[in-house]
């Protein structure tokens, strides 16, 4: 953690409780352990990615079981982060073009971006207090924007998130039945210098380091309501069109 970064607050989250993150490997995961980690607010941070001792893998549904279970018996759940994701790797790539696609590729995709994190949501979500805020925040990107697609490319990317989008409203709905003060969000973190965006920054936009995203979207958590559970909001607390 940046000694010049201010401490998240995150006093509307009553209790102390348990934090948790999946995707804490990641760039922006990382960031925000250290920042949930040193805001003191929770009695316990968890964190979970493939290398923790408790590992989760999104395509494995039992280890997220698991990883629920390990994160319940810490105490009450009262903030989940899930920063998982993925664009790119050694194999494969964001498409240019129709023609780039590849259906095993695309799959790959939508397992790791859009269900990955839905059954990390059906374990998750159960698990949130039926009283008081509450918040489960998955992140998204802007790029998954239907209405704000004018660029095209990244087929496989864009249509993941959209994926994803559409299951965090739909458990939006559904969780407000049990728990009508928890929120269920998807997050815009904003170009963020990680090893997931770092071959595609274009000059124009802001960079920002994984410590200011995660203080950034750590602020938007601390200030939302219920009504804005199910929404798409970037870093800034905007909303994002469908
Ligand atoms: N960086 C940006 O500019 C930007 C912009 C918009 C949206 N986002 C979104 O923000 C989120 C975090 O991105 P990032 O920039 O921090 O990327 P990152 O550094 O590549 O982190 C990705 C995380 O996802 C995990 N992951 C990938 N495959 C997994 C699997 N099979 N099982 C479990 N975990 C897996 C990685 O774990 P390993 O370490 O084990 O691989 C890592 O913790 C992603 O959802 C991304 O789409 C980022």
């Amino acid at each position: 953690m940046d000694e010049t970064q201010p401490a998240a607050r995150l006093d509307s989250l009553q209790t102390r409780g348990v934090a948790v993150v999946f995707g804490a490997s990641g760039g922006i995961g990382r960031a925000l352990v250290e920042a949930l980690l040193a805001s003191h607010r929770f009695d316990h941070v968890v964190s979970f990615s493939r290398t923790t001792a408790v590992a989760i893998d999104l395509l494995d549904e039992a280890s997220l079981e698991r990883a629920a279970a390990f994160a319940a018996n810490k105490g009450e759940i009262r903030l989940v982060i899930d920063a998982t994701g993925f664009l790119h790797d050694e194999n494969q790539g964001p498409e240019k073009s129709l023609q780039q696609i590849d259906a095993a590729k695309m799959a790959r995709a939508f397992a790791l971006n859009a269900i990955g994190p839905a059954l990390t949501m059906k374990h998750m979500l159960p698990l949130l207090p039926r009283t008081g805020k509450a918040v489960f925040a998955t992140l998204s990107a802007r790029v998954a924007s239907i209405g704000d697609n004018r660029l095209g490319g990244w087929y496989s990317y864009r249509a993941s998130k959209a994926a994803l989008n559409q299951l965090v409203r739909t458990a939006a709905v559904e969780l407000k039945r049990r728990s009508p003060n928890a929120i269920c969000i998807a997050l815009h973190p904003g170009t963020v210098e990680t090893g997931l965006s770092t071959p595609f920054q274009k000059g124009g936009l802001e960079v920002q380091s994984p410590e200011t995203a995660a203080l950034r979207m750590l602020e938007v958590i601390d200030g939302l309501g219920p009504d804005q559970s199910g929404a798409f909001l970037d870093h800034l607390g905007l909303t994002i069109p469908w």
